[in-house]
């Protein structure tokens, strides 16, 4: 999954389509192969102790600089543990965008039709893989807004933190979406963290990876391999859930944990548990998706906790009253803030309950200044949990604005993630990131 370049207000849900790419390729039912055939595999036992780490910025989206190729060409790709294909643009006439020149690589090679890779680990793609007039393997990824990115397979060596990827395989895409968000400009590609057979964790066949998105200076830190230290706080860890039977809207290699309830300070809001669970045909599971910034929660969750939110806050915030201002087609409950308030006020907290973890937001993170946007003499907030049957989700989708400051452990090899508050940029410092 993959919401982002929400960053264009749009009050028109049609605008909104426009500028809102959904990553389709996981969102059928998956098979999970388990990748044992590359290479990669193979890694310097030096950095399965020692984690790779990896500066990244965040704003809007989360991404991550690396190297590809040789001689190595710098990208930036956007962290997306929703979707599957890496992807990098290697349209060399686009001059939008940064791009990654297969010509100048010498490593680069194409992945042919008749390969393996082409034809059994492609499965999973919403959209087959198939032949093109050179004999080579060519993938579309399709997106909500009906527009695609299409480009040949191919191996190239990645270069992480100094330690090399050969042979990885990612999408050299010929031909993308066209989108006027800021941030794509600034990025290559795209990093696919989900648990499908293709995506670059599967492919690097690191066990766990981590990450933590400092809350006050768009930095943060990505590790790939083991990383409990002891100066981190005890995780607490709520399982993956996993659903065998092929169901049609279970994306099966996202990471799927289970929502119990939802609190808003310390009172949890009287949802019946059922409303959290997947039903027959898959819809309503809780993904956790660092490809989408804000959170979505299906219809009669949000309505609960906007209610809730509305009523704590009555007395300190003045609802934006205008009922054809919904920011990003999902965020229907704003407020006004005088420009001249120095800071909010104080907020009541809102805490997603999972099975054995907890994730709690509060303050800053559970308003969003509209950029640009102004009434009177006050900005417009909006709150930063939307109502995903707006937008046709047919999931909750819990986004990277409220995994800020929470230590977020992927264990892939116990099946389950582990969650911690902690200070991301004190987490940072210790790992001698710097930005
Ligand atoms: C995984 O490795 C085993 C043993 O090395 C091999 O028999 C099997 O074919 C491999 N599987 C794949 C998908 O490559
Ligand atoms: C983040 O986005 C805002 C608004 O577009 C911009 O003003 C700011 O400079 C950006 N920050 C970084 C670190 O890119
Ligand atoms: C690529 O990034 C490295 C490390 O940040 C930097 O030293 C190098 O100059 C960059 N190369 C190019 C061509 O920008
Ligand atoms: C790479 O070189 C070939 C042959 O010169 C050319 O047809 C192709 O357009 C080039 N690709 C890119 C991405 O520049
Ligand atoms: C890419 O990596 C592979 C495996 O380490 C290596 O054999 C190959 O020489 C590398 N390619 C280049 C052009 O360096
Ligand atoms: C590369 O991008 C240009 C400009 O966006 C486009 O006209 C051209 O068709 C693209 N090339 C391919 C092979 O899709
Ligand atoms: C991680 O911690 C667990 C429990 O403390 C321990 O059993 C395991 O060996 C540790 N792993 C590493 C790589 O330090
Ligand atoms: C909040 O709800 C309580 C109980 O339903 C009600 O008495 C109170 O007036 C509400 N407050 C606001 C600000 O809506
Ligand atoms: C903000 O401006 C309003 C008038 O627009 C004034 O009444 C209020 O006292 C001001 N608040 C602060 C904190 O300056
Ligand atoms: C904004 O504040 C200024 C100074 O407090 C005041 O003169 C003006 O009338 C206010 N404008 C609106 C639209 O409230």
């Amino acid at each position: 999954m993959k919401i982002q370049n929400l960053l264009s207000l749009s009050t028109f849900f049609t605008t909104l389509l426009l500028q809102t790419q959904i990553f389709f390729s996981s969102s059928t039912p998956f098979q999970v192969p388990k990748s044992n055939s590359t290479k990669i595999l193979v890694l310097p036992l030096k950095t399965q102790k020692i984690p790779n780490k990896l500066p990244f910025t965040h704003n809007i989206t989360l991404t991550v600089s690396l190297a590809v190729g040789t001689p190595p060409q710098n990208v930036t790709m956007v962290l997306d543990t929703g979707s599957e294909l890496s992807w990098l643009q290697c349209n060399t006439t686009r001059i939008d965008r940064p791009v990654f020149d297969p010509n100048k690589s010498l490593s680069y090679t194409p992945v042919s039709c008749s390969s393996p890779t082409c034809t059994t680990q492609t499965q999973d793609f919403s959209i087959p893989a198939s032949c093109d007039s050179r004999n080579l393997c060519h993938a579309v990824l399709s997106y909500a807004d009906a527009s695609s990115s299409e480009g040949n397979l191919a191996f190239d060596n990645f270069t992480i933190a100094g330690s090399k990827f050969p042979g990885t395989i990612f999408g050299c895409m010929d031909s993308g979406y066209s989108s006027n968000s800021d941030e794509d400009s600034k990025t290559t590609g795209l990093m696919g963290m989900n648990r499908g057979s293709l995506s670059f964790i599967s492919q690097m066949g690191f066990k766990k990876f981590a990450y933590c998105i400092s809350g006050s200076d768009f930095s943060g830190i990505l590790l790939f391999g083991e990383s409990n230290f002891t100066w981190l706080l005890p995780l607490n860890y709520t399982p993956m859930i996993q659903i065998s039977t092929p169901l049609p809207y279970f994306n099966r290699v996202a990471y799927t944990v289970q929502l119990e309830g939802i609190k808003v300070s310390e009172k949890l809001l009287p949802l019946p548990k059922s409303v959290f669970v997947p039903d027959h045909t898959g819809a309503g599971q809780t993904m956790v998706d660092s490809g989408t910034q804000f959170t979505f929660l299906l219809g009669p969750a949000y309505r609960a906790l906007r209610n809730e939110f509305v009523n704590r806050t009555g007395n300190i915030l003045r609802v934006l009253e205008d009922p054809n201002f919904v920011f990003e087609g999902a965020f229907d409950l704003c407020f006004r803030v005088p420009l001249n308030l120095t800071g909010l006020p104080k907020l009541p907290s809102v805490s997603l309950v999972f099975r054995g973890a907890e994730i709690t937001v509060s303050g800053e993170q559970l308003l969003y200044r509209v950029p640009g946007e102004v009434r009177g003499n006050d900005s417009v907030h909006c709150f930063t949990f939307g109502n995903s049957d707006l937008l046709a989700i047919e999931a909750y989708i819990i986004g990277h604005h409220h995994q800020q400051n929470v230590w977020m452990e992927f264990d892939l090899e116990r099946s389950r993630i582990g969650v911690a508050h902690v200070r991301c940029d004190l987490a940072g410092q210790r790992f001698g990131v710097r930005h």
